[in-house]
């Protein structure tokens, strides 16, 4: 199968096979070619360049379409790198008693939030996870996400944990687009263990992790270490434990206070800490030092009306700076990437490309799917949007909530 997009007004994204991820003053270009041409052959990203320099390319084989991209811009798709996306229902009542003045943690403690979730997974099917959780991914994609990491962590037992990481395994199998699969069973201490937290960990360490490495069913292992969840040292018990599996920790850090989570993520080798909506100078430092990703979820920030991370200071920092949507029922029920693009522009001052290059290659690099996914590279995955016709890149975050996609190329 081979598909030529021709008279491209501009194909952004582009980057030689072995970048892995840009950081700081690099996160401002994101390289481009004007009135250009790409051809996907059998899923992949086979050539490209100038319209000029077309007859140069490996057209030969038959193409099975051709598409005008007139006044279009091609580019990546992009890699969304911390999700929750499978949930039994929506929390819309606590949305409004946000609205009435209640805060995530007021709610969290009243049995509402990541309970209030796992309580209802606990009573959902399999089946019907599975074909909900599709729909969400079918949504996203039409978004366009191109690749998405999926977390447990409304399940908080044996069983239910187990459930949702079986879910996950099985939408590997059947989704149009690549899924990293998370282990967050330590998102919050259930009801029944509140006075037993020791009792909580055993058995996410002793009895959980065993059977998730034996089934291999997570690639990555989460932890909420934030104030009123997780602290550092029961973050490292569990992070070490996973470590023994070669399971690499990915964990969410500093949301709710300046919590001692970036440190524990640095130390326990995490490949990304995530949301640090409070982060001081001996943080950033710590990032500095080490090969961990920062990334930002601006849409929880807006959603809880939070202070939002200060991506400026990162990018001065030389940080590797990415985005995600951080797709839940509780702080951020929307999957929509061109949102999130919008918020890290508009609310952190990040420019379109800054925030581009963040959400694709660096997404991509969160999930360590660099080599297959997140630029315009010979030998990639073609998962690519073709926009409607655009003056520049700028429009996408410029016109927050909309997509400006025309068409979505998954393969
Ligand atoms: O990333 N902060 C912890 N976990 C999710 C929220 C989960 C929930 O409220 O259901 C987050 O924001
Ligand atoms: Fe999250």
């Amino acid at each position: 199968m081979n598909v030529l997009i021709k008279n491209i007004k501009s194909l952004v994204g582009i980057r030689d096979a072995g970048v892995d991820r840009v950081r700081g003053n690099e996160l401002i270009n994101l390289p481009f070619i004007s009135n250009a041409f790409l051809l996907i052959s059998n899923g992949t990203i086979a050539a490209f360049g100038k319209m000029d320099e077309i007859h140069l390319s490996p057209l030969n084989e038959s193409l099975n379409e051709t598409v005008d991209a007139h006044n279009r811009v091609v580019m990546p798709c992009y890699c969304d790198s911390h999700t929750h996306l499978v949930f039994a229902d929506t929390r819309e009542q606590e949305f409004i008693y946000k609205i009435q003045g209640l805060s995530y943690a007021e709610i969290a403690s009243k049995g509402g939030g990541i309970l209030n979730s796992a309580k209802k997974l606990n009573a959902a099917s399999e089946e019907f996870l599975i074909e909900t959780t599709l729909q969400r991914i079918e949504q996203i994609i039409q978004h366009g996400t191109g690749a998405v990491e999926i977390k447990s962590g409304y399940g908080l037992s044996y069983e239910s944990e187990l459930k949702m990481l079986r879910v996950i395994a099985k939408l590997k199998i059947i989704s149009p687009i690549p899924i990293k699969a998370t282990f967050l069973g330590a998102h919050a201490f259930p009801l029944e263990y509140k006075n037993n937290r020791q009792g909580y960990l055993r058995l996410l360490v002793e009895e959980l992790l065993p059977t998730i490495a034996n089934e291999q069913l997570a690639d990555y292992c989460d932890v909420f270490c934030d104030e009123g969840f997780f602290t550092p040292d029961e973050t490292d018990v569990v992070l070490q434990a996973a470590w023994k599996y070669g399971i690499k920790p990915k964990i969410h850090a500093n949301q709710l206070a300046v919590s001692g989570g970036v440190q524990a993520g640095v130390r326990n080798k995490a490949v990304s800490v995530d949301h640090l909506e409070n982060i001081s100078e001996e943080e950033i430092r710590c990032l500095q030092n080490s090969n961990t990703i920062p990334t930002l979820l601006p849409s929880a920030a807006f959603f809880l009306r939070m202070q939002y991370p200060p991506a400026r200071t990162m990018i001065e920092a030389d940080l590797p700076v990415t985005l995600a949507s951080d797709y839940n029922p509780g702080s951020s029920p929307s999957g929509r990437m061109s949102f999130v693009v919008s918020l890290a522009c508009i609310h952190m001052k990040m420019t379109p490309e800054e925030a581009l290059n963040a959400a694709t290659i660096n997404g991509a690099a969160a999930m360590e799917l660099s080599d297959l996914l997140g630029s315009v590279t010979i030998g990639k995955k073609a998962n690519l949007i073709i926009t409607k016709p655009i003056n520049s890149i700028a429009n996408i975050p410029y016109h927050f909530g909309d997509d400006l996609i025309e068409r979505v190329i998954i393969s």
